[in-house]
Order: C-alpha cells, then sequence, then structure tokens
C-alpha cells in the first residue's frame, strides 16, 4: 500500500478557490483511493513569516476546523500537526546535515526572496532573510521522509522541495545502506479558480470568497463579481462569464444546462448571481454550521489532532529509532 502525505500552510481561514482546487480534491482523493494518508498541518513552517503566537494558533484552528468541517475522514486519513511531532525537528537536524548547503542556496523560494532585494537595491542581498527561511526545505524533507512517503501530492510551486527530500534521502541511502524511502511527488492539477475580479482567486489580489464567511458575506462578495454591461433581457456569452465559471464548479451537467439556457433567453446579472448565491450557499452551509461548531469548542479539534499525532508518532518513532542507529550508532 502506498503512503501519501501532504503540508497544509495554516494560512486561516481558506477561501473558495483553495477549497475547489486543493482541499475538495485531496479530501476526494483520500476517500477514493487505498493507501496510507497523511496529511498535516505545517504550523512550524508558518514560523518563518508569523511572528505572533495568536495569530500562528488562530490561523491553525481556522486551518484544521476547515478540514474536519469538509468531512476529512479522519480514521482513514491521520490528520495531525507538525508541531505535535517532536521527531520532525530531530530528523531535521540529522537531515541539514546530509544537504549540501549549494542546494540550499538553489531553492526556487530564497533565490525569489534574493532577488527582492537585488532589484530593492539592496547592498545585503540576504537583508531580511532569516535561517528558517533558508532551511525551509531540510524541515519539509523531515516531514516527508520521516513517515516513509511514497508519494506527496503538491502544486508546482513546491515540487522542487519534493526534488530536494529526494536527493537527501538518496544521499542517505548511498552512504548508509537503504534506510528512507525515495518519495516521488505527483502533481496536483491546481485548478484555476478566477476570483472576484477574473484573476486567479487569491488572498493577495484581495478577490477572494473566504469559504466560511456569513451567508450574508456571501451574498455581498458575489454580488460584487465583475459583469460587463449587456442589459438585463439581452442573451448572455457564457464564455467569459466568471458567474457561470464559478457555478460549474458547485453544479451538475443538468444543472449547468438550465443555467446555459437561461443565459442565451437572457438573464440579468442580478439574477445570475443570485443563482450562483444560492448554489455555493446550498453547497456549504453544512459545512460551514460545522466549520462555526468547531471554533465554538476547540476541544473537538485538539482531540482530532492528538489523536492524528499518536497514529503519526507510532510511525515516526519507528523511522526515528532506525536513523539513529545507522546514522549515530544510538541504541535508542
Ligand atoms: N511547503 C508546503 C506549501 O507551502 C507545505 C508543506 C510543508 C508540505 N511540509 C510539507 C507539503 C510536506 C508537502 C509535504 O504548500
Amino acid at each position: 500500500m502506498k503512503t501519501y502525505l501532504t503540508g497544509i500552510q495554516s494560512t486561516g481561514m481558506p477561501h473558495l478557490g483553495n477549497y475547489l482546487g486543493a482541499i475538495k480534491p485531496a479530501i476526494d482523493f483520500s476517500r477514493e483511493h487505498e493507501g496510507n494518508f497523511l496529511y498535516f498541518i505545517a504550523d512550524y513552517h508558518s514560523l518563518n513569516s508569523i511572528k505572533d503566537p495568536k495569530v500562528i494558533s488562530e490561523q491553525t484552528y481556522e486551518v484544521a476546523a476547515t478540514w474536519l468541517a469538509l468531512s476529512l475522514d479522519t480514521s482513514k486519513a491521520c490528520f495531525y500537526k507538525q508541531s505535535d511531532i517532536p521527531e520532525i525537528f530531530e530528523l531535521t537536524w540529522i537531515l541539514q546535515c546530509h544537504i549540501p548547503k549549494g542546494d540550499l542556496n538553489r531553492a526556487h523560494s530564497y533565490k525569489a526572496k534574493l532577488q527582492a532585494n537585488e532589484e530593492a537595491g539592496k547592498k545585503d542581498l540576504d537583508h531580511g532573510i532569516n535561517g528558517g527561511l533558508f532551511s525551509y526545505p531540510v524541515l519539509m524533507a523531515a516531514d516527508i521522509l520521516l513517515f516513509n512517503t511514497d508519494i506527496v501530492p503538491v502544486g508546482k510551486d513546491q515540487i522542487q522541495h519534493v526534488e530536494m527530500a529526494r536527493s537527501i534521502a538518496q544521499r542517505i541511502n548511498g552512504h548508509y545502506g537503504d534506510l528512507l524511502v525515495e518519495p516521488q511527488e505527483s502533481l496536483s492539477a491546481g485548478k484555476y479558480i478566477p476570483g472576484l475580479d477574473g484573476r486567479k482567486m487569491s488572498k493577495s489580489y484581495g478577490n477572494s470568497i473566504p469559504l466560511f464567511c456569513t451567508e450574508k458575506r456571501l451574498k455581498k462578495l458575489i454580488n460584487k463579481i465583475t459583469t460587463d454591461s449587456t442589459g438585463p433581457d439581452e442573451p448572455k456569452n457564457t464564455e467569459d462569464s466568471l458567474i457561470f465559471d464559478l457555478y460549474k464548479f458547485f453544479s451538475t451537467k443538468e444543472e449547468v444546462q438550465v443555467l446555459a439556457k437561461k443565459f442565451s433567453d437572457g438573464i440579468s446579472w442580478g439574477h445570475a448571481k443570485l443563482e450562483l448565491f444560492e448554489k455555493v450557499n446550498e453547497d456549504l452551509s453544512k459545512a460551514r454550521e460545522k466549520y462555526n461548531h468547531l471554533m465554538d469548542n476547540r476541544e473537538l479539534i485538539d482531540r482530532e489532532l492528538e489523536n492524528g499525532a499518536k497514529k503519526a508518532r507510532v510511525i515516526a518513532r519507528e523511522t526515528l529509532s532506525k536513523v539513529r542507529q545507522n546514522i549515530m550508532g544510538l541504541q535508542s
């Protein structure tokens, strides 16, 4: 049986784009396939950029509550947070000592920061870059290698990190004998989900719809979707309509055909937006309720994550003990 593992950034309540493009596919995948699944919240990775305990903690809860509200089956997928697995951090150091610093110099995310400093005319190209950002790929390699991961489903921007994890594993296996599973990336087809202004939905563009905002706000945001000036009764093109594009993600083929017919007959943008709102709201209202319930009863989230960590640590201890013996000559 293959082991699939992926890390989730703890960046707070996800938006519709995260849901349709990443979370839902991951949850569906774990339901529809056989395998060992490990999905975890990479909260220590956030420490790179967030230096406020309240924010880190709140965002971690929001992300955890989201996955649970969307019915991740935690009896099948092991769901935990990185900070509950101390073995990850011990392995990180061991891996750190086996990766050429030059490989870290070549990491895209680090290089992007250097370039930004260069463009800003900074004398010190490492200005504002902390050691955590520099060694980010090593912590991620530990996340992966500790659990004998075969497959790491990731977005395009993370492929290099999985390659680095594999390369560390190969180096270690070459030197100490087969010790670590060498992981492969699998590109999760990051669907293009348009935001309110038609660009890719992203928090940083300010065009996103938070997944579990109130009904009222959801309606308001959907009303903000950019439309053209076609009159209310005029036939409308489904081709470049954001409303239509978003509607498709939430509807059956038949429902989509019905809306397409309304478009060609002439439907006002106001009504089209209302139809979209109702569809999205119907899809999310149960999960929203569950989300709010979990956020009001955080001990429920704690319990799920603790259970996940307990299961994950059984594997973690086993791998680490092998690593300590073979690499450090330690007997426990
Ligand atoms: N770096 C990943 C991201 O930004 C999150 C992550 C952390 C991860 N550890 C991981 C993903 C291990 C896959 C495997 O999205």
